[in-house]
């Protein structure tokens, strides 16, 4: 017999069915509420809401579990390629070698991007952050390809709106720096894999030859493997709402990249190594910083502590600590930042307003700090972040609509004004 949830409204009984996911997940649906009982749930930040059942990525915040499509995180970051991981996680299993060639070569057919768009990094200001100017970059995409602007096209259409964009990410990403830098943008090169390919396009100038070193291609395929999804986080919900408007790809992950942008989420990264800069220039007393981060009446939190779903530990964050460890020492990099980072994660974690509720370093913690020691500039590290997350938010695009999932649109509990009439200007106090 399936579970049903009791509940009581008024003196009377209502059932709700009781959903269980594949790793014995339990949730009560309650899609027929409102129209059997004339109640809404009201949750805020959804800490308590599936807004989906979805086959792509399971977490398990308790245990500091992280599987894309069955496969844990641990095993995909040792041993796959991020290409490999994006095929995982959009089409639902491994490629097979003819798969995943076919999937490299028309990744790598589309990497060039329109030469009009060059014309939009010249309206920027220099400085301008790389996010804003990605986000806007990526929703240009649509006016450069209109067949991506019907989400419902064939499936031929849209996988060639897929590979565009998964191609054309790293191309524009490495453009925004150098139009930071002033430097010549670096056209993309079909010889070099995804990673190669992105590093030379970022760090290659005209005066002189560029060759990826190994260290830094492996760490990156590593740092973009653990971000390539998290299930339904800000930036997912976004794609999945903005998407459910039958809004194109392009325009959806424009605005998932600027829900990633935002400090407590994605821009975390680079709000880490900006705090731990400011420890060190204060002269490094980790315990003013914790106590400020513990004082109800200061809005500072330490940046790269705590997570909506880990409050045990952020796998993701363990792996990176320990790639992190090994790039600083085989690239001889010495970071007095680094030292700041391992002093106050012990503080953190010994001081109990941090035990109790359950904030333990997460994924931003970290990553932050192999970036540095790649030469990623600051203001990109969020930027490399959504690189990592492409895969994750074409994934959950593609899963709402291949669900026939409706327009995404919350309800509210009003609690403003009631009716009252319009008063004249001189008759208002
Ligand atoms: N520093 C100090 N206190 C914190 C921190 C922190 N980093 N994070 C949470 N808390 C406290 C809150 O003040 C709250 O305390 P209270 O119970 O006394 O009121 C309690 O811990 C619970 O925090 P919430 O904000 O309710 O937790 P929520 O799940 O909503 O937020 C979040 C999670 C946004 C990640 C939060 O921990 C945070 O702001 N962390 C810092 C920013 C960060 O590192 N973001 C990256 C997240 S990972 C990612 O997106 C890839």
């Amino acid at each position: 017999m399936s579970e049903t949830a009791r509940l009581i409204l008024d003196g009377k009984e209502y059932e709700f069915p009781v959903i269980t996911g594949a790793e014995n997940e339990k949730a009560i649906d309650i899609s027929k509420l409102r129209a059997t009982t004339g109640y809404i749930t009201l949750d805020y930040g959804f800490k308590n809401t599936g807004s989906t059942q979805s086959a792509i990525t399971y977490l398990d915040g308790e245990n500091g579990i992280l599987r894309y499509r069955g496969y844990t995180i641990e095993e995909l970051a040792e041993k796959a390629s991020f290409l490999e991981v994006s095929y995982l996680l959009i089409y639902g299993e491994l490629p097979n070698t003819k798969q995943l060639s076919y999937f490299q070569e028309s990744i790598t057919h589309h990497t060039l991007v329109h030469e009009n768009m060059k014309s939009f990094f010249e309206a920027f200001p220099p400085g301008a952050h790389p996010m804003g100017m990605l986000s806007s970059m990526i929703s240009s995409l649509s006016t450069f390809y209109p067949d991506s602007q019907n989400p419902n096209r064939s499936v031929v259409d849209i996988e060639k709106t897929i590979h565009r964009l998964i191609a054309k990410l790293p191309t524009l990403a490495a453009q925004a720096y150098k139009h930071n830098m002033g430097h010549p943008i670096v056209y993309p090169s079909n010889d070099l894999d995804y990673c190669g390919n992105f590093l030379k396009m970022m760090f290659a100038l005209p005066t002189e030859d560029y060759e990826a070193n190994p260290i830094v291609e492996s760490a990156l395929n590593k740092l973009l493997i653990l971000h390539a999804d998290h299930e339904q986080n800000c930036s997912a919900a976004t794609v999945r709402v903005v998407g459910s408007s039958q809004a194109n790809l392009f325009s959806s992950v424009s605005a998932g990249i600027a829900a990633l942008w935002g400090p407590l989420h994605g821009g975390a990264n680079q709000a880490v190594i900006e705090m731990l800069e400011s420890i060190k220039e204060d002269g490094g007393n980790l315990q003013k910083w914790v106590d400020k981060a513990k004082d109800k009446t200061d809005s500072f939190r330490l940046m790269g502590f705590g997570h909506r779903v880990y409050k045990n530990f952020d796998p993701r964050a363990k792996i990176i600590k320990k790639a992190a460890d090994e790039v600083l020492a085989q690239l001889g990099v010495d970071d007095p930042v680094l030292d700041i980072a391992k002093e106050l994660e012990q503080v953190a974690l010994n001081d109990p307003y941090f035990v109790e509720r359950g904030l333990y370093p997460n994924v931003d913690f970290y990553s932050g700090i192999i970036y540095r020691a790649l030469n990623i500039p600051t203001d990109m590290f969020t930027v490399m972040f959504a690189l990592g997350r492409l895969p994750g938010w074409i994934a959950q695009w593609k899963e709402m609509h291949e669900n026939n999932e409706p327009i995404g649109r919350p309800r509210q509990v009003y609690i403003g004004a009631n009716e009252r009439s319009y008063l004249p200007i001189d008759q208002r106090g």
